[in-house]
């Protein structure tokens, strides 16, 4: 396992969203090296301009394609809207991932593009992050894990090794997913769940064993 270093991005970095989780994605991207453009949203005073001057409101979501271009990464954490946006980035959007120095990848690993990786976040050998996924901190993908496109790992939470987990899923905090178990997509699994069979597509679990809400 190794614990990237610091690179420095081929463009300053722009942020797609300005809320709490862009609070989280800027200060991982000022330490992994990256400047930081400015952010979109429609709230020209969201989160993000208040905590960081240095990343400025550029224009609200309806001005996204141009600024795709350029350099960019979802920092919006509702997964609806991600999707909703993530269906206006054209084949020319460039997908920039974040990942925190102190997050611990495995460099069997594949991370896609656009992809978030917190601190202290573990993607461990031969373990698969589509695009636009969100590793949040302290959570772990074991061994061979497939994580689908704008899934969500929410802080804390623990996949097993080779869990599949379908595109906009969110598994919630310090959800524990068995070895081996398939998540549908849309899926979510609720806050502390521990998920022992399959789930399927547009299903809401919780609990131990995790059952239907
Ligand atoms: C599971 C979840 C999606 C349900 O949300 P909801 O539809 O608003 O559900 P409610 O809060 O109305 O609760 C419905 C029932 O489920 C129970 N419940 C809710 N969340 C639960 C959880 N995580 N585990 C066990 N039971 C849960 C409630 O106690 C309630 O039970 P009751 O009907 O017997 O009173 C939500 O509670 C959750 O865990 N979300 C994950 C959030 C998260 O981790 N986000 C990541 C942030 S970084």
């Amino acid at each position: 396992m190794m614990s990237p270093m610091p690179a420095t991005a081929p463009t300053p970095l722009i942020l797609l969203g300005g809320g709490g989780h862009a609070l989280v994605v800027a200060e991982a991207a000022t330490l992994a090296g990256f400047t930081l453009a400015g952010f979109l949203d429609d709230d020209a005073a969201a989160v993000l301009s208040r905590g960081t001057p240095s990343c400025p409101h550029l224009d609200p979501f309806s001005e996204l394609e141009g600024h795709a271009e350029r350099g960019c990464i979802l920092a919006i954490g509702d997964l609806r809207t991600r999707r909703s946006l993530i269906a206006r980035l054209g084949p020319a959007a460039h997908l920039l991932s974040v990942i925190h120095p102190a997050a611990s990848i495995s460099p069997a690993a594949s991370i896609g593009r656009g992809v978030y990786i917190g601190p202290r976040a573990v993607v461990h050998t031969r373990a698969a992050i589509a695009d636009h996924a969100i590793i949040n901190s302290g959570a772990i993908v074991e061994h061979e894990c497939r994580i689908g496109e704008n899934v969500h790992i929410a802080p804390g939470s623990v996949v097993g090794g080779r869990a599949v987990i379908g595109p906009d899923s969110l598994i919630g905090l310090g959800a524990r997913l068995l070895p081996g178990v398939t998540i549908g997509r849309a899926c979510t699994i609720g806050a502390g769940a521990t998920v022992i069979r399959p789930v399927v597509d547009n299903a809401r679990v919780a609990g131990t064993p995790a059952q239907p809400l």
